[in-house]
C-alpha cells in the first residue's frame, strides 16, 4: 500500500476542510439565508462560529499528525525501532489540560448571551439600560397546534383568560424592533417552540408557564415549529410568526377583535 492512506486521509482532510470553509460564505451553516433575525440570534450565531474556529483549528491539527505519521511509518524497515507514545505522561497531561482550558474559556466566554436569554432584564440597549420586554400573548401549545391568547387593545396580558381576549390558532404575530416575550405552556405533553430564522427555543412543559424573549429585526413571516416529538401529528405543528411594524401589528389586532366578536348584527343603512 505504500503511502496510499497519507494520500487518501491527506486529501479526504482537504476535502472536508475546503467544504467547511466554504460553507459561511454561502450560508449554509444556518437556516434561511444564513443571518438571524433577532439581536441575540446573531450573538449565538457569533458563538456557534467561534466554535467552528476551535474545531477547525484541531481538526487541520490533528489531520496533519495522522498524515505525518502514516507517511513517515510507510518507509519504516521492518528492523527498525519505532517510537511508542502509549504511555507517554508529557502528552497525556497536555491533551488533558489543553481540552480543559478549551471547555473553560467557552464556559465562561458564552455567559453573557446565556444570560440574556435567561435572565429578564439583562439584554441591554445602545446605551446601556435594559430593555423593556413587552408581554404580547400566551401561547399554547397542544396535540397538533398552537393556541395563542392576546390581551385586548391597551390592555397587558393576565396570567388567567380576559373575556376582552383576542385568539388566533397556528398564527403568533408579534411587532418588530422591540424586546416582546411569550408565555409558553402546554396542555398535554411536551412540545417545543422553535423559530430557526430567529434562533429561538424552548421546551413546553407540562405544568410549566415558561416566559421566552426575543426581538424581531425585521417585518416578514417567519416558520415557527415544535422541534419535540410530541405524538402522531407532530408534523402538523408547522405554523408562522408574523412579525409587523408596531403600527400593523395594533391594526391585525382590531381587525381580529373585530372578527372574533362580530355577532351578524349589522347597522341598517341610514
Ligand atoms: Cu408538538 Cu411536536
Amino acid at each position: 500500500m505504500g503511502r496510499f492512506w497519507a494520500v487518501f486521509f491527506g486529501l479526504t482532510a482537504v476535502i472536508i476542510f475546503g467544504v467547511s470553509w466554504i460553507s459561511p460564505s454561502k450560508h449554509w451553516w444556518f437556516p434561511g439565508d444564513g443571518l438571524a433575525y433577532s439581536t441575540l440570534g446573531g450573538k449565538i450565531d457569533d458563538l456557534f462560529y467561534l466554535i467552528l474556529w476551535i474545531v477547525a483549528i484541531t481538526f487541520v491539527a490533528t489531520n496533519i499528525a495522522l498524515v505525518y505519521a502514516l507517511w513517515c511509518g510507510a518507509t519504516i524497515k521492518k528492523e527498525e525501532k519505532v517510537w511508542f507514545s502509549h504511555g507517554s505522561h508529557s502528552l497525556e497531561v497536555i491533551w488533558t489540560i489543553v481540552p480543559s482550558a478549551i471547555l473553560l474559556f467557552i464556559a465562561l466566554y458564552q455567559m453573557d448571551v446565556w444570560a440574556e436569554y435567561r435572565i429578564r432584564g439583562f439584554a441591554k440597549d445602545k446605551d446601556g439600560n435594559p430593555r423593556p420586554v413587552v408581554a404580547v400573548a400566551e401561547v399554547t401549545a397542544r396535540q397538533f397546534e398552537w393556541r395563542i391568547r392576546y390581551p385586548a387593545r391597551g390592555k397587558t396580558l393576565k396570567p388567567t383568560p380576559q373575556p376582552d381576549d383576542i385568539y388566533s390558532v397556528n398564527e403568533l404575530h408579534v411587532p418588530t424592533g422591540e424586546m416582546v416575550s411569550i408565555t409558553l405552556r402546554t396542555d398535554d405533553v411536551q412540545h417545543a417552540f422553535f423559530v430557526p430564522m430567529l434562533r429561538v427555543k424552548q421546551d413546553a412543559v407540562p405544568g410549566k408557564l415558561i416566559p421566552v424573549w426575543f426581538d424581531v429585526t425585521k417585518p416578514d413571516e417567519y416558520e415557527m415549529l415544535c422541534a419535540e416529538l410530541c405524538g402522531w401529528g407532530h408534523y402538523k405543528m408547522k405554523a408562522k410568526l408574523v412579525a409587523q411594524s408596531a403600527e400593523d401589528f395594533e391594526a391585525w389586532k382590531d381587525k381580529a377583535s373585530d372578527e372574533q366578536f362580530d355577532d351578524g348584527f349589522r347597522k341598517p343603512a341610514e
